[in-house]
């Protein structure tokens, strides 16, 4: 298929590109920043561009990965949020409509199950850790990233009522490749590793993941699915997560201290969300190849670590305002 794919020149998009090409698609980047993978330089948010790669590309099919997100709210307003992930949202949902296509694939986000009373788990009266699979709920997003990203996924919804387009909504966790921007008390490289337990995937298995969205989305329109690694835990164990999750930890993975404490590494002393991505599994077929044993298994065999680390990564958008600068 010919797909537009959003955000072709960042993180997600440098990965799914070529993954798409591999699978015989044909890519249309379009990314506010310049890119090996971008066509198309401009914003999502200009209706009149989003026409007009639509008519002059001959695109069948949309990824919409584009997006201000977590690192940017301290970069825009609260208004740039909107207009890029809400109206660059219906911007794109409306043109896919217009070329009567059969389906969408938009990359959400885990963030937006995350309000300030689980952010504060234990400190904010948690007794036990947070299993979330998409059933959970009420969602009350705990920023504009998180609010403007369920919006669109309401969008896409909407869509998918009104107009049968084959909607799936990938709420993702985490897979950047920059230090964290909030925790710092440990190193980089062993937080990742922490969250590989509950709430982190590689970028090559997010960028599986929408390919095979794409491919199965006429037969499961309408969807959302958390992506993340599989957790090893069962959700009889969120109290003692929550608690003392380094014990739990060494339950399911004997040598785990052992191998930490090589690397000087430290597991995280509490749990307080698992995301659950068996749905994915279930209705779609996508499970993620990288997991925390795959973790494990590079620290004992000194191999290089499974997932990508790179403190200095900065989006694009933000290297194209330093060049104009
Ligand atoms: N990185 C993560 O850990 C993570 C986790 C969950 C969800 N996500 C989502 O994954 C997607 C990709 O994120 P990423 O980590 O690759 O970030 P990124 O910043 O590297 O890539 C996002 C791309 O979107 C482009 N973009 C921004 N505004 C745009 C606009 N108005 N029009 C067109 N393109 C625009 C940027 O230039 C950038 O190239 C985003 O939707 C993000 O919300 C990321």
């Amino acid at each position: 298929m010919r797909v537009l794919l959003t955000g072709s020149s960042g993180w997600l998009g440098r990965f799914l590109a070529p993954r798409l090409r591999a699978a015989a698609h044909v890519v249309v980047g379009l990314d506010v920043a310049p890119g090996a993978d971008t066509d198309l330089v401009g914003s999502v948010a200009d209706r009149a561009l989003v026409q007009r790669a639509f008519a002059e590309h001959g695109v069948e099919a949309v990824i919409h990965t584009g997006a201000l997100h977590k690192p940017d709210i301290a970069r825009y307003p609260k208004q740039a949020f909107v207009d890029v992930n809400v109206t660059g949202t219906l911007n794109l949902l409306e043109a896919a409509v217009a070329a009567r296509h059969d389906r969408f694939i938009f990359t959400s986000t885990t963030s937006l199950m995350i309000s300030e009373a689980i952010r504060a788990g234990k400190t904010g009266g948690a007794t036990r850790a947070a299993w979330l699979d998409e059933t959970f709920g009420p969602l009350e997003p705990r920023n504009i990233y998180g609010v403007t990203k369920r919006a669109a996924e309401q969008l896409c919804a909407l869509f998918h009522r009104e107009h049968g387009l084959a909607t799936v909504s990938l709420r993702t966790g985490r897979f950047f490749p920059e230090e964290d921007d909030t925790h710092r008390d440990l190193s980089g490289e062993n937080i990742k590793a922490n969250e590989f337990l509950g709430r982190r995937l590689t970028v090559e298995d997010a960028a599986e993941a929408h390919l095979v969205a794409l491919e199965k989305a006429p037969s499961i329109g309408g969807e959302t699915f958390i992506l993340s690694a599989p957790p090893p835990f069962d959700p009889s164990e969120a109290e003692a997560l929550l608690h003392d999750s380094p014990s739990v930890v060494a339950r399911h993975f004997p040598t785990a201290v052992e191998l930490y404490a090589r690397r000087g590494w430290r597991l995280p002393g509490h749990i307080d969300r698992i995301y659950d991505p068996s749905r994915a599994e279930r209705l779609m077929g996508f499970r993620c190849r990288t997991d925390f044993a795959a973790v494990l298994r590079a620290l004992e065999a000194d191999a290089p670590l499974p997932f990508a680390h790179d403190p200095s990564y900065v989006s694009p958008k933000e290297n194209r305002e330093i060049e104009r600068c």
